[in-house]
């Protein structure tokens, strides 16, 4: 018996980063990337074989279409199609993805494609500095312009970038080296501006040369709770949703800054170098929808001691304290814990500022997990995480928001930004380890079973 209906048509899909699934780092003409290094500690692994999805696609898409998934959010690597300085594309790169989406097609399942997921080519940075500089724009442009014409007609959805909050602000992502806190911080706001302007100039170079398609970005959701309900806290809390959300897709969609962003920017030092003529092409065009990721929720409380910028997140640092919430309790993985009305009430904010049809393209539960004798993987709790935020994503649909998909993380347990394959959240299982890749084998986890029944159903079971 279903509990919960979903409208007909509604995205049922499943995610996965280039990076973080492909492997292949060497194979096919790719470049060195930025994140090709991983995460630099011992015992972890890299993304150098990651998933190797690169030699399985075929089987991968196979198991999509048994999972009965509609859309798949992939994401291409930036270096395997352009992976050098010259801005040429990579035909074998391109013959890659040709496969792929192909195949996809064939078998009933849209590609949603991120162009840019944290992952660069290296050779953009030692040439001139990567997003520090603004000539990292038309490069980024030139690829966007290489995918929508070598694609039209093949992929009606593109994401611009993924999460632009932690995109621009690690090192591991952009390739910058600055040491010192302060500069480095002023750094990411100055490659987020360019990340935001070239964003806008690739959704005016979509709409010229593919019409129907629809491009948006996706959102690293920040729902900041007050420590208590004292208005100092959540002011700080405001602040904090203000500088760790909203001052980037206040410019990837609106192309403006708010007041209070301004104020903070000006008073630090941060504020971004702005040329004449940016201003047009920030408000020149606007995204289609907005991808959401969401995990869990953050709390804040008032800032009482100087800023300090030598923290990690870089980006935790401002006129709030980010701080551990006391009714919500830390998972192994999770230190914020798990909250799914906290993607309700992000989502409703995000619709109330920006007015855009939304997709969450990135929900999941990461656990430490193995194969039983049987090669089974009983992931009960993750099936209970999905079970509880997909319940609040059929809420808000209720209440009359426009939700248009859903995507869990991961479709396959794939390489974490730092922390590697000890950590999981997939569907299916990747028999690998830290430092042994094995055959990469894939194994069903009962989620996939659970998540396949949902779709076919069109909603939760009781
Ligand atoms: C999102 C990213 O931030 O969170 C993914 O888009 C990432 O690339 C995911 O893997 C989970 O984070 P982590 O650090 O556990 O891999």
């Amino acid at each position: 018996m279903t509990q919960h209906r979903f409208p007909e048509g509604f995205l049922w899909g499943a995610s996965t980063s280039a990076f973080q699934v492909e492997g292949g780092y060497d194979e096919g003409g790719k470049g060195p990337a930025t994140t090709d290094r991983g995460p630099g500690r011992p015992g972890i692994a890299d993304n150098k074989i990651a998933s190797d999805h690169y030699h399985h696609w075929r089987e991968d898409v196979d198991l999509m279409a048994e999972l009965g998934i509609k859309v798949y959010r992939m994401g291409f690597a930036w270096s395997r199609i352009m992976p050098d300085a010259s801005g040429d594309p990579n035909p074998e790169g391109l013959a890659f993805y040709d496969q792929l989406i192909d195949y996809l097609l064939e078998r009933g399942i849209e590609p949603l494609v991120t162009l840019y997921h944290f992952e660069c080519p290296s050779a953009l940075v030692e040439a001139f500095g990567g997003w520090k500089s603004r000539k990292m724009i038309d490069f980024y442009v030139r690829y966007a312009e290489i995918c929508f014409t070598h694609f039209k007609g093949r992929v009606k959805r593109w994401v611009t970038v993924n999460e632009q909050l932690i995109t621009t602000s690690a090192p591991s992502n952009t390739g910058d080296t600055e040491t010192d806190p302060r500069q480095r911080q002023k750094n990411a706001y100055q490659m987020s501006y360019h990340v935001a302007l070239a964003e806008h100039r690739a959704i005016a170079c979509l709409r010229q040369i593919d019409p129907d398609a629809q491009i948006g970005p996706v959102v690293a959701m920040q729902v900041v709770n007050p420590r208590t309900s004292a208005s100092a806290d959540v002011l700080a809390a405001m602040n904090a949703e203000e500088m760790m959300q909203n001052y980037l897709l206040d410019l990837s969609v609106r192309g403006d800054i708010s007041p209070y962003a301004r104020y903070y920017l000006e008073r630090e030092g941060f504020y971004p170098v702005v040329e004449c003529g940016d201003h047009d092409i920030l408000v020149a065009t606007r995204p289609d929808f907005l991808g959401v990721n969401y995990y869990f929720s953050n709390c804040a409380h008032e800032r009482t001691e100087p800023i300090r910028f030598d923290r990690f997140p870089p980006w935790s640092g401002g006129d709030f304290e980010l701080c551990d919430n006391p009714a919500i309790a830390p998972t192994e993985w999770m230190s914020n814990g798990i909250d799914p009305l906290g993607l309700r009430v992000g989502m409703r904010k995000l619709y109330d500022r920006y007015q855009l049809p939304m997709i969450v393209t990135e929900n999941g539960m990461a656990l430490s997990e193995s194969l039983d004798e049987e090669n089974r993987v009983h992931d009960a709790v993750r099936i209970e995480y999905l079970s509880r935020h997909l319940g609040e994503v059929e809420e808000l649909i209720r209440e009359g928001y426009p939700v248009f998909g859903y995507c869990v993380w991961s479709l396959m347990d794939l390489c974490s930004s730092h922390q590697g394959f000890t950590k999981r959240y997939g569907l299916l299982y990747i028999d690998r380890t830290e430092t042994d890749a094995k055959q990469c084998a894939r194994f069903r986890k009962d989620s996939f079973f659970w998540y396949q029944d949902v779709i076919r159903e069109n909603g939760l079971p009781c």
